[in-house]
């Protein structure tokens, strides 16, 4: 709702519009508007809502208090937008965004159905937030569903990690210059890596991370997507299936992990009592709404290969976690070493293949790491950044991913959401390793909060040399216990 607000508020909503909230809670329109406006005041990324602008907003929302499972619901919902039709004279635009449990998601879009709300293709839309199955079984089945009752191209499956102005620029960094390209591929790229760590624990979102965890939260979407952006061939156009193609492509080619060989490519963790930022947080395990032995992962790293041309033989590591020490979530693209070394080893004591780190949050920037000639008569190199923000390079600050995607919904561009086979074959990927870890018990809890994660998450990478690595942007958060290297 806020990012709704914020879309009305810089005049990209359409003229006329009405949001209908359904919910079983016995609200009335004064009570919907006023909770939604404590919601904005409270996460709008403006601050609070200005009293006319809210005014204005709030006129459009209506509440209506039904029941899911009684099909009257959703006559009586045709009959509302029916009436709005007739009312603006026109064949608006509906789209249903199920902000549900997703165990409502299937009964819901059977009753639209039904309903005849899913019938004009090019004027209705269902958007479907995550998790989208739990499963690749419960995925296919659930994109069964959907699909016998919308075209797949009236589905939006949100990963809201598309959304992010940093995210996209990835497509952009890559595809609009014509510098890193050439170098972008298994001759020059030692190996990548992918961190999105969070130093929140499940806070009340207990009931439901205890039954999904780490690989599933984060794994199985986000940071898979952003992995396809990275490793993506090029596209031929800027246009939503072709570039779903290219990351389908990606996804196809991760090397399968065996079932007896997932613990040398797969590591999870989970949160044991700890400090962060001098305060003594509990264990995973005492978290509200989570099992006193729960073997959930609260930490996940994964080494990947993906089998093509361009990637044969490079290493991608991803790594997820909640309680680490910082908030961070970055992309390390780390070059090989130069294949000479022309210089006297006095003068390169620090010597530092090229980096490249995609920050998308905090910092939302770039950052090339270099070699420099250290100013001074003696020859000393030494690494140097050269560093892009967001933040110095524009005035106006980025919109939140959901401001981006809602309104990609209403023009209707699919580019930033998720395709069924794309969602399917990220289960894929997951599902030997969800498997392998479901029939073995953990030796959980394995890592304090306020760490990067378990032993065994080094050891995943020691094998071949590198270590993870945190980048060192001007303002990045560094937690104790950085097990890196500048
Ligand atoms: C959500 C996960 O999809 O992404 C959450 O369900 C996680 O567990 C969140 O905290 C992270 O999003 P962001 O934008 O804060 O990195």
């Amino acid at each position: 709702m806020p990012a709704l607000y914020d879309l009305f508020r810089d005049q990209y909503s359409p003229e006329r519009f009405t949001v209908i909230g359904i919910d079983y809670k016995p609200l009335n329109d004064e009570r919907f508007r006023q909770r939604l406006r404590e919601g904005v005041d409270q996460f709008s990324r403006r601050g609070k809502a200005e009293d006319a602008t809210w005014h204005a907003f709030a006129q459009r929302l209506a509440f209506v208090s039904a029941n899911f499972s009684d099909p009257t619901t959703f006559t009586t919902l045709a009959q509302q937008l029916g009436d709005l039709d007739e009312h603006w004279d026109t064949h608006a635009t509906r789209v249903f965004y199920l902000a549900t449990p997703p165990t409502l998601v299937e009964p819901i879009a059977r009753h639209l159905g039904k309903a005849r709300l899913a019938r004009d293709r090019k004027r209705t839309r269902i958007v479907v937030e995550k998790p989208f199955g739990h499963d690749l079984a419960s995925a296919c089945a659930l994109n069964a569903v959907l699909t016998e009752i919308f075209d797949e191209a009236q589905i939006y499956r949100i990963d809201h990690y598309l959304g992010k102005e940093t995210v996209q620029n990835i497509l952009a960094f890559r595809f609009a210059n014509a510098l890193f390209e050439p170098i972008w591929d298994r001759r020059y790229i030692d190996h990548v890596q992918i961190t999105v760590a969070e130093r929140v624990g499940v806070e009340h979102r207990g009931a439901y991370y205890d039954q999904a965890g780490a690989l599933r939260d984060m794994v199985q979407n986000h940071l898979l997507q952003l992995l396809c952006l990275i490793a993506m061939e090029p596209p031929v156009v800027f246009q939503a299936d072709e570039i779903r193609n290219k990351k389908v492509d990606v996804l196809q080619a991760i090397r399968s992990i065996e079932r007896d060989e997932v613990h040398l490519f797969a590591v999870r963790g989970q949160y044991a009592a700890g400090w962060i930022d001098g305060i003594w947080v509990p264990s995973y395990r005492s978290e509200p709404g989570v099992a006193p032995t729960s073997p959930t992962e609260t930490f996940a790293a994964l080494k990947l290969f993906i089998d093509n041309w361009r990637w044969q033989g490079v290493p991608f590591y991803l790594r997820t976690g909640t309680r680490m020490p910082a908030r961070v979530s970055e992309v390390v693209i780390q070059l090989r070493p130069a294949p000479h070394q022309l210089f006297p080893s006095s003068a390169v004591g620090d010597w530092q293949p090229n980096r490249l780190v995609i920050n998308l949050q905090p910092v939302e920037g770039i950052l090339i790491r270099f070699q420099a000639k250290q100013p001074g008569l003696r020859l000393r190199l030494g690494p140097e950044d050269m560093v892009f923000t967001y933040k110095q390079a524009f005035e106006h600050p980025s919109p939140e991913a959901y401001e981006t995607l809602l309104l990609d919904v209403i023009r209707g561009d699919a580019t930033l959401f998720m395709r069924s086979d794309q969602v399917e074959v990220a289960w894929s990927v997951v599902t030997p390793i969800l498997e392998t870890w479901a029939a073995t018990p953990p030796d959980f809890p394995n890592y304090p909060a306020g760490t990067w994660g378990p032993e065994a998450a080094d050891l995943l990478l020691a094998r071949d040399a590198p270590q993870w690595l945190l980048p060192s942007f001007p303002q990045a958060p560094r937690g104790p216990q950085l097990l890196t290297q500048r």
